[in-house]
């Protein structure tokens, strides 16, 4: 199993919103995903709530950051892959949380203010060993921001050649349940494109497995 972490310090970055179109891209490739919120005001678990589709899977309820290496292993013998969406503006706990991690992507916006706050972001990436990757979100890829913001991240760490460009279907989703996959317009070849550069990059040959079918909560062990 690999698990990816999503944090940035910064609020809004597309934390969130990337979890959700991760877990689903990577299950209509045929991988069995658990998502972890351990944000409080669970928004991934409000959008899960919504969603019909049975994978990915959450947990009845979200561990305390103490249980994480436990559910770790557990979920390590059931699921090929784990996300964890993380709060903005956490203190030090998220270093134990980037340390269970093969990767924590940081989602950045294709803007001044969102680069200027990526050092707090960096800095607990860094206590915690991590590997990390950032995630250009939201942006118009024809933009010249885009551009200067994928040059000065390059310079800082590797960048996912895939963004998540900006589309309405991604807000709208939040209240369906959906995700780009479940799109018929651009978000689904975004979300597809995206998961298989991870992909690549976590190990290049990731396991696949049929789909399950169980919505009520997966259960560990
Ligand atoms: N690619 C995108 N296209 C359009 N809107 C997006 C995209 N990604 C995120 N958004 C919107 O931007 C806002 C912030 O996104 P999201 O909630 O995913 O960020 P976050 O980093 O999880 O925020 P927080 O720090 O509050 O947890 C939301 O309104 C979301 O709908
Ligand atoms: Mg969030």
């Amino acid at each position: 199993m690999h698990t990816l972490v999503l944090n940035s310090q910064k609020g809004g970055a597309g934390k969130t919103t990337s979890s959700w179109n991760i877990a689903a891209a990577a299950a209509d490739a045929g991988l069995s995903v658990l998502m972890l919120d351990l944000d409080p005001q669970q928004s991934l678990r409000h959008w899960w709530d919504r969603r019909e589709a049975t994978e990915p899977q959450m947990l009845g309820e979200d561990p305390a950051v103490s249980e994480l290496p436990d559910i770790v292993e557990a979920a390590g013998q059931q699921f090929d892959l784990l996300i964890i969406d993380t709060p903005p503006a956490a203190d030090g706990w998220v270093v134990d949380v980037m340390r269970v991690s093969n990767r924590v992507i940081i989602p950045v916006r294709a803007s001044g203010v969102d680069l200027d706050a990526l050092g707090a972001t960096l800095d607990l990436a860094e206590r915690a060993k991590a590997q990390h990757r950032f995630l250009i979100t939201q942006a118009d890829t024809r933009s010249t921001i885009y551009r200067d913001t994928l040059f000065t991240l390059t310079d800082l760490g590797k960048v996912i050649p895939s963004p998540l460009p900006r589309r309405t279907s991604h807000e709208r989703d939040f209240m369906t349940g959906t995700s780009g996959i479940d799109s018929s317009g651009l978000a689904r070849n975004d979300v597809r494109s995206l998961w298989r550069r991870i992909q690549e990059d976590i190990n290049g040959k990731a396991t696949s497995k049929p789909l399950k079918s169980r919505k009520a909560g997966a259960k560990l062990g």
